[in-house]
């Protein structure tokens, strides 16, 4: 079979169905599943998913071309409101492309449960214990999720950590690590550390508090690196290798202030939401975990990594805690995100969690790249003028005329477009 490639030239001019009926071609989806991905979720499955139910609060989806990812094509289904983030990772995996696409890896999905005990008289001997035990414990914790440990999950090991000195006295906490394989795992997880805290009473002596998942997932680690030949870089009257310095020194600026750094990996997590919310994971654990991680040394800092060559070549480089799953909870009940998996094609969680952290640092590439040259607002208000073209009920060739028009005349109201539009059909009769 040929290699399908996501390099899909003009795909952003094709009406909506041409590019349903295109990405369904190249996922190869049937007439049922593209009928499901126009129709999404139900009111009726939606009442089934969440309490007091009243009805269905839609996103965009868009696709994001171009991305190779360990010499794979990916088309990437992202749910977002915000204008300009599928068109600039579109941009910045074509880029990346040009040096050989994303090298990405990751880590066994690993997750952390936590115990937290109180009111234990000698913490040591406590934590010695836990530790002697440690081999009943995990076994009591895989007898919790059978299915899990028949796909090669389950426990992996049990840590303890203590804090002598806390207002509210000495306190133990029992770390269960556990490997959750394709779920997103926090229903395995929490129901492991639920069971296994009476147990640890006993063991320890102590009281057990909390017991739940950690959404610090740092033994849940995804990594991409691209490089960006300087070439690839320039653009009208800048040379490729000075826009790479500028990245450069972009990114350090997110790495020395924690009032960049927040705006910095936000634009990281747009693309790394949308993935989330269209494949239905959860993206506020995603999030919580990406946040926390980037505090990891102390002090909050930039996801990524950015730095030049001596060729002047671009080298990024993110790793990110990403606890996303492919069966289980929403990505199997909620239609689109059962659609969305499809067109991604992807075999584990662990793959899905590679294509995130790539998405992740090909939209910080994009939004660096256009803050160091023509900064972010010209774009945005491209994307703005031709939303409002097409509002006013611009089509074909009328879209990228009328947009052309509100940009030079600094007027982007519909109302304005509409006026034009009528203009260019006068013109036509
Ligand atoms: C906007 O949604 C995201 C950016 O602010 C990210 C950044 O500044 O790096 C453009």
């Amino acid at each position: 079979m040929a290699r399908k490639s996501s390099r899909l030239p003009g795909f952003y001019k094709l009406s909506l169905e041409e590019r349903v009926a295109a990405v369904g071609h190249w996922a190869g989806l049937d007439g049922a599943e593209r009928e499901l991905l126009a129709a999404g979720l139900s009111p009726h499955t939606a009442n089934q998913m969440i309490e007091n139910g009243i009805g269905t609060h839609a996103l965009p989806l868009g696709i994001a071309v171009n991305f190779l990812i360990d010499g794979r094509d990916y088309l990437i289904p992202m749910a977002v409101e915000e204008p300009s983030v599928i068109a600039a990772v579109s941009h910045a995996a074509k880029l990346a492309r040009a040096g050989g696409g994303f090298q990405t890896e990751a880590t066994d999905p690993i997750m952390i449960g936590q115990i937290q005990l109180l009111e234990i008289d000698d913490l040591e001997r406590a934590a010695q214990s836990v530790v002697a035990h440690k081999a009943e414990l995990m076994a009591a914790a895989d007898a919790c999720s059978q299915s899990i440990v028949r796909y090669g999950g389950g426990a992996c090991d049990l840590e303890v950590r203590r804090f002598p000195d806390t207002p509210v006295g000495p306190m133990l906490v029992v770390h269960l690590l556990y490997d959750t394989r394709d779920a997103m795992g926090a229903n395995a997880i929490n129901t492991a550390v639920e069971a296994l805290a009476p147990r640890i009473e006993d063991l320890t002596g102590g009281r057990a508090n909390l017991r739940i998942l950690s959404n610090l997932n740092d033994r849940r680690l995804a990594t991409a690196r691209c490089t960006i030949p300087a070439e690839a870089l320039a653009g009208p009257g800048i040379p490729g290798d000075l826009v790479a310095r500028r990245i450069e020194e972009a990114n350090t600026f997110a790495v020395v202030d924690p009032y960049r750094a927040a705006t910095h990996n936000k634009g990281i997590m747009n693309g790394v939401d949308a993935v989330c919310i269209a494949t239905g994971n959860d993206w506020r654990a995603v999030e919580a975990g990406a946040h926390a991680y980037a505090a990891r040394n102390g002090q909050y800092q930039a996801l990524t990594g950015w730095h030049v060559d001596r060729n002047g070549d671009l080298h990024g480089t993110l790793t990110l805690p990403l606890a996303v799953g492919i069966v289980g909870g929403a990505t199997r009940v909620h239609p689109t995100a059962r659609m969305c998996l499809r067109i991604l094609n992807v075999s584990s969680a662990a793959e899905l969690a590679r294509l995130m952290v790539a998405v992740g640092l090909a939209q910080n590439l994009a939004a660096l790249k256009a803050l160091v040259t023509s900064g972010i607002q010209q774009g945005h208000m491209r994307l703005h003028a031709r939303q409002v073209a097409l509002a006013a009920g611009a089509q074909g060739e009328q879209i990228e005329e009328v947009t052309r028009q509100l940009i030079a005349d600094g007027n982007i109201r519909v109302a304005y477009a509409a006026q034009l539009l009528s203009g260019t059909s006068h013109e036509k009769d």
